[in-house]
This record gives C-alpha cells, sequence and structure tokens, in this order.
C-alpha cells in the first residue's frame, strides 16, 4: 500500500499510511502559504513536535471536531486536557506508539517548547514513522546533531524512506547544515519545509535539493503547498 505524503504548508504534513490519516503539526488558519484550512483537515490521529504556535494553532479545534488522538509530550498533553482534549496520548523521548498503519516513534530534536500561553512543553521532538511499509522522519524544528547519523540506520535491514527536513535558518538549522543532516540519514528522499513561510525563515527550496541531489546524497524535492508524494 503506498503511503502519500502531503505538505499543506510551513511544517505541516498529512500522512496517509493505507490504514488511515496522520496530521503533524497542525497549522493552517493562520499560516500565510496554508493550501487548506483547519476546518476541512479530517484525520486520525495528530502528531506534535512542540508547543510553538507554528505547530499547534489549529491543534485544539480540529482534535475537539474530528476526535483524533493526539500524540504529544506529557507537558503538552496536560495543557490539551485543559483545553478540553481528552484524547491523548502522553509521550517523552523514545517512546514509541501504535498509530494507523502502523508505529510513531518521539526521537529527540534540539529546540525549544512552549505553548502560545507560555506553558511550558516539555522537550521538542521529532516522529520516526513507519507506517504503511514506509519508514518516514520528521526533524520538526532543530538544529543539526549528529544522532541524525543513528536515527538514519536501518531498522530491520530498511533505511530511511524520507526525511523531512527544516531549512528556514534563524529558528532551526539553515540550508547548508539541513544538507549535512541528508548525509547523516541517508534517506532516499529528502524534502524541506519550515521556510518561506514568513521573510526571517526565506530561503532557496529548489537551490537546497538541488545541492543534495549534486552531492548525490538522497534525491531531494520542493513540493508548493498542497502538493503530495507517494512513497513505495
Ligand atoms: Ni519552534
Ligand atoms: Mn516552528
Amino acid at each position: 500500500m503506498p503511503v502519500t505524503l502531503t505538505w499543506t504548508g510551513h511544517a505541516t504534513w498529512l500522512v496517509e499510511t493505507g490504514a488511515g490519516r496522520l496530521v503533524v503539526d497542525p497549522f493552517f488558519d493562520e499560516c500565510p502559504t496554508a493550501s487548506m484550512k483547519a476546518a476541512d483537515v479530517t484525520c486520525d490521529a495528530i502528531l506534535v513536535t512542540h508547543g510553538h504556535f507554528d505547530h499547534v494553532a489549529d491543534l485544539v479545534s480540529i482534535a475537539k471536531r474530528t476526535g483524533a488522538k493526539v500524540l504529544c509530550t506529557f507537558e503538552i498533553a496536560q495543557w490539551l486536557g485543559k483545553h478540553g482534549v481528552a484524547n491523548t496520548l502522553a509521550m517523552n523521548l523514545g517512546g514509541q506508539a501504535a498509530v494507523p498503519g502502523g508505529t510513531a516513534k518521539m526521537e529527540i530534536a534540539w529546540h525549544s517548547s512552549s505553548l502560545p500561553d507560555g506553558t511550558y512543553g516539555g522537550n521538542p521532538a521529532g516522529w520516526l514513522l513507519d507506517v504503511g511499509g514506509a519508514r518516514i522522519y520528521f526533524a520538526g524544528d532543530t538544529a543539526l546533531f549528529s544522532d541524525m547519523e543513528r536515527i538514519g540506520r536501518p531498522h530491520g535491514g530498511r533505511g530511511l524512506d524520507v526525511a523531512v527536513l527544516p531549512i528556514g535558518d534563524c529558528f532551526t538549522m539553515g540550508p547548508d547544515d539541513a544538507v549535512e543532516a541528508v548525509r547523516l540519514l541517508k534517506p532516499t528522499l529528502a524534502l524541506p519545509n519550515h521556510y518561506g513561510t514568513w521573510p526571517p525563515i526565506e530561503q532557496d527550496g529548489a537551490a537546497w535539493a538541488a545541492k543534495v541531489r549534486e552531492a548525490k546524497l538522497a534525491d531531494a524535492k520542493v513540493l508548493v503547498p498542497g502538493e503530495s508524494v507517494r512513497i513505495g
């Protein structure tokens, strides 16, 4: 069963696993580049990397309307509870849980995490998915870190099919460090995100993808918001 990944803009992704739809970091209505509105999102589970507004702005409304289970840190789960979202799975770094079509593991990320009202969000995270026969890594907001080599190591003889990486700089790693991340992760396909949304993170995604391909590190594709790729 092919897995479909759709970028809706910024750091928000829809993952069709064949057994359900996951949303990563729901940020739609206030995202200047979003391809859809929060009210039109349907999903079975929501994965959250950290508490910053550009990753959770539409989390409460979508979670309440859809009833989808939210996988997030313990601290974000507590905060969601106070906002009337009960269907959460409180996790922490290193934890793995079942999602429709496979599993999701909460990986490390070097960043910060507070919720829009200032509440501490726990550690920031990345997500390593094994769904529908595909291994997909969402780095979340992070600096480059050498454990990416470990995250990319083959598991059961299978390396990463896809690595989704921030290239925006300023708040996360920039283009050069993101190329190094691809070198460490060794995915088949690298997809850039978390750039082009606002002036501080303006970057040339096509130039970055060309650099990745020319260095023969991986295939790299630049999506426009609303565009999908099929894996497998
Ligand atoms: Ni952030
Ligand atoms: Mn961010």
